[in-house]
């Protein structure tokens, strides 16, 4: 299992997310295939070093950026990120609960199936945007592939009755889009 705590505190930049052509370009992706021009308020849960928060802020009122690592969310604030704290999904923060918009970015498959089912539970009983995108292959401290992840996700919303709106795939990387019912 990955300890992301002690990722982060030997390289502040551990999947070179400010550097990489891979990262930047799929940030760009991910803004580019957000379906509204504004959201009230955006909730990244799995925030890590913040690059896409950052850029969210510029699409959103509010930005709301969680993650499990406590040295994470030691940086985001350092770096003068107003909402950000440390909440580690399935849990889903009270500021949290009310987000038009809900980014789950390369994380899924890092949860035990448990954790997963009940994340799932958690955005498909949520009335947001929730854009999932992460790597399509099996990361060597992941549970299982991006390609799995993506597939459970993109069941777990349909079942809840969220209509997809976008799907985008890559060699590399899988992207969805999901729209809560009747919104
Ligand atoms: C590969 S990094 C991705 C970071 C960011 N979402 C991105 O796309 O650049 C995975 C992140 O997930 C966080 N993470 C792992 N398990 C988590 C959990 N159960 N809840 C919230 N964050 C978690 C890690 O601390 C790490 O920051």
């Amino acid at each position: 299992m990955a300890d992301f705590d002690l990722l982060y505190r030997t390289d502040p930049d551990p999947f070179r997310v400010g550097s990489s052509w891979y990262e930047q370009r799929k940030i760009d992706i991910v803004l580019a295939c957000l379906p509204r021009p504004r959201y009230r308020l955006a909730w990244d849960a799995a925030a890590g070093t913040g690059h896409l928060a950052a850029r969210l802020a510029g699409r959103c009122d509010r930005v709301i950026a969680t993650d499990a690592s406590t040295t994470a969310i030691t940086a985001l604030q350092a770096h003068g990120f107003d909402e950000c704290f440390r909440s580690t999904l399935p849990a889903l923060p009270a500021s949290a609960a009310g987000a038009d918009l809900v980014i789950v970015s390369e994380v899924l498959y890092y949860l035990t199936a448990d954790e997963r089912a009940a994340t799932l539970a958690v955005l498909a009983g949520m009335t947001a945007d929730t854009v999932c995108v992460q790597w399509r292959h099996h990361p060597h401290d992941a549970q299982l592939s991006g390609a799995d992840a993506q597939a459970e996700f993109d069941t777990a919303m349909g079942a809840g009755g969220h209509q997809r709106l976008v799907q985008h795939g890559e060699p590399d990387f899988l992207l969805s889009v999901f729209r809560a019912g009747g919104v």
